[in-house]
């Protein structure tokens, strides 16, 4: 089976989420299952500095209005394709947005052009190249099987496959954008990519699409209904039968705290105590006073979905149950202020690092004692997933991915000994300052604790199960 997996982030090469860890993981997750996955991303600057000088193997003279080539490369072994569309993609800082945070206009047109050349691609119109599977991840790639469908350009058509990976994040266009697109004019309509009077780039993926899939059970649950659909929801149900939830595993070469170089000091489950040297390397890098008490850690997008706004109002509540805070993020300019002032406030309890960084991020959860994850919605998540493999014991928001990853340290999961984390239902200021009050009073029974430490540390989070299904879903579209 062959698979043009399209997004427009993969790590190690351009990442702004878990996206990009999600594809980035997809080809040797799929190698193991006999299915050969070669990935599509668009050529921003920092990609097309890794495939420096790959040849060109196909040119559009007019994609979307731009010139665009497209050059064959690898990453970590695996077949890579790249859309070197300057006039779309070279632009230094952001990819979505210039330096100031604002979308760029011509949004629309950069990645229509990413759709319109992985439809190309999986329709056998590119010479050499045929797959049996256009993937396309979020409404970047959404264009895709929409493009596949409804305007095809070749004769061998891939069977397609649509992940959500956010369905907050839709990518609606003003209508007039519509008569640029390229499409025939009939599919401004209710089964093409009109989406209530605009032109939707997901909500034309997900209505192409022979499959639909998101990235955890419960989130595939909560997007059939109103509250975390986001006015897809309507669709999603019509769709019965072809949506399916599969869970996102973690990448055992990237996140692994017995070989990971960004730690003090790497360990094991047999060499759980030498982890407290990680801890003091968190308290120096935030300058945080050693203490008694827990760390809890935050490394996220500061933003409402995470439910930012909720532990900001909570962090003098966190302070004093004597527990302290390493947090790294970015995000909201609000947020990012309320969490500086909080610095302020609790020198040496609460320590703040605003922006990205992917070492620091491994660091923190190598070293910290428990990672605070309160999203409003999720649709898997991976920080959490990240905290069990490095014994950083999640309290997470009983949603999505999150509710179905963590297993609670309710009396029954205590008892029976397999309790890996914590878990809090609604989103607000009580429910969060009850569940930081629980984890400070389970982290002071050092048995309990290490028990739940240990089976986080034990729980499979790889990718053997998810790649199987995958491979399994693209199988049977493909009738084998
Ligand atoms: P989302 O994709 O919704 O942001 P996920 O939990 O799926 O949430 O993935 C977030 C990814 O981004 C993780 O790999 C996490 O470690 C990383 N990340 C988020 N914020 C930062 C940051 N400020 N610095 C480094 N890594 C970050
Ligand atoms: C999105 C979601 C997150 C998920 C990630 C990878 O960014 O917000 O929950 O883990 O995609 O699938």
């Amino acid at each position: 089976t062959t698979v043009l997996s399209v997004a427009s982030e993969a790590y190690p090469l351009v990442k702004t989420g878990g996206l990009a860890d999600v594809v980035g993981a997809l080809p040797a997750a799929l190698a193991a299952h006999g299915v050969q996955v070669t990935t599509l991303i668009p050529g921003f600057p920092a990609v097309a500095r890794a495939i420096d000088g790959a040849e060109a193997v196909h040119h559009w003279p007019d994609l979307l209005g731009a010139q665009a080539w497209l050059r064959r490369g690898e990453v970590d072994g695996h077949p890579l394709l790249v859309l070197d569309a300057p006039e779309f993609f070279m632009r230094e800082g952001p990819l979505y947005t210039d330096i100031g945070g604002k979308d760029w206009p011509d949004n629309w047109r950069r990645f229509a052009a990413l759709g319109r050349a992985a439809a190309d691609l999986a329709s056998g119109a590119v010479p050499g190249f045929r797959f049996d599977i256009l993937h396309a991840h979020d409404w970047q790639a959404a264009m895709g099987p929409a493009y596949l469908r409804l305007a095809p350009t070749g004769t061998d058509i891939a069977r397609s496959v649509m992940t959500v990976h956010n369905i907050a994040f839709q990518g609606a266009f003003d209508a007039s954008i519509f008569f640029e697109l390229g499409l025939p004019h009939g599919s401004f309509s209710l089964d093409g990519v009109e989406y209530y009077g605009q032109v939707g780039f997901l909500k034309g993926g997900l209505e192409s699409a022979d499959a639909i899939t998101t990235v955890s059970p419960t989130y595939a649950q909560e997007i059939h209904g109103p509250d975390f659909g986001m006015g897809l929801d309507g669709l999603i149900r019509s769709r019965v039968g072809r949506v399916h939830g599969i869970v996102n595993g973690i990448d055992p070469a990237v996140w692994n705290p017995a070989n990971d170089a960004a730690l003090a000091q790497r360990f094991t489950a047999d060499t759980l105590d030498t982890r407290i040297a990680n801890k003091r390397a968190v308290e120096a890098a935030f300058d945080l006073e050693p203490g008694e008490g827990p760390i809890f850690t935050v490394v996220s997008r500061l933003t409402w979905q995470k439910g930012m706004d909720v532990l900001a109002w909570v962090l003098d509540d966190l302070v004093a149950t004597g527990a302290r805070l390493a947090l790294l993020g970015s995000g909201d300019a609000g947020l990012e202020r309320a969490f500086r002032d909080a610095a302020v406030r609790h020198p040496g309890r609460i320590g703040v690092r605003i922006g990205y960084d992917e070492a620091l991020s491994h660091l923190l959860q190598g070293g910290a004692d428990a990672i605070l994850i309160p999203s409003r919605f999720e649709p898997c998540g991976l920080t959490q997933l990240y905290g069990l493999a490095y014994g950083c014991v999640p309290v997470v928001a009983r949603t999505g991915g999150l509710a179905d990853t963590v297993i609670d340290a309710n009396e029954a999961a205590l008892s029976a000994g397999v309790a890996t984390g914590i878990q809090f239902a609604g989103v607000s200021t009580e429910s969060l300052k009850r569940a930081l009050h629980r984890t400070t009073t389970l982290y002071a029974d050092a048995q309990a604790w290490r028990m739940m430490q240990l089976n986080g540390m034990a729980a499979d989070f790889s990718w053997d199960h998810s790649g199987l299904r995958y491979a399994d879903l693209y199988r049977s579209l493909l009738g084998d």
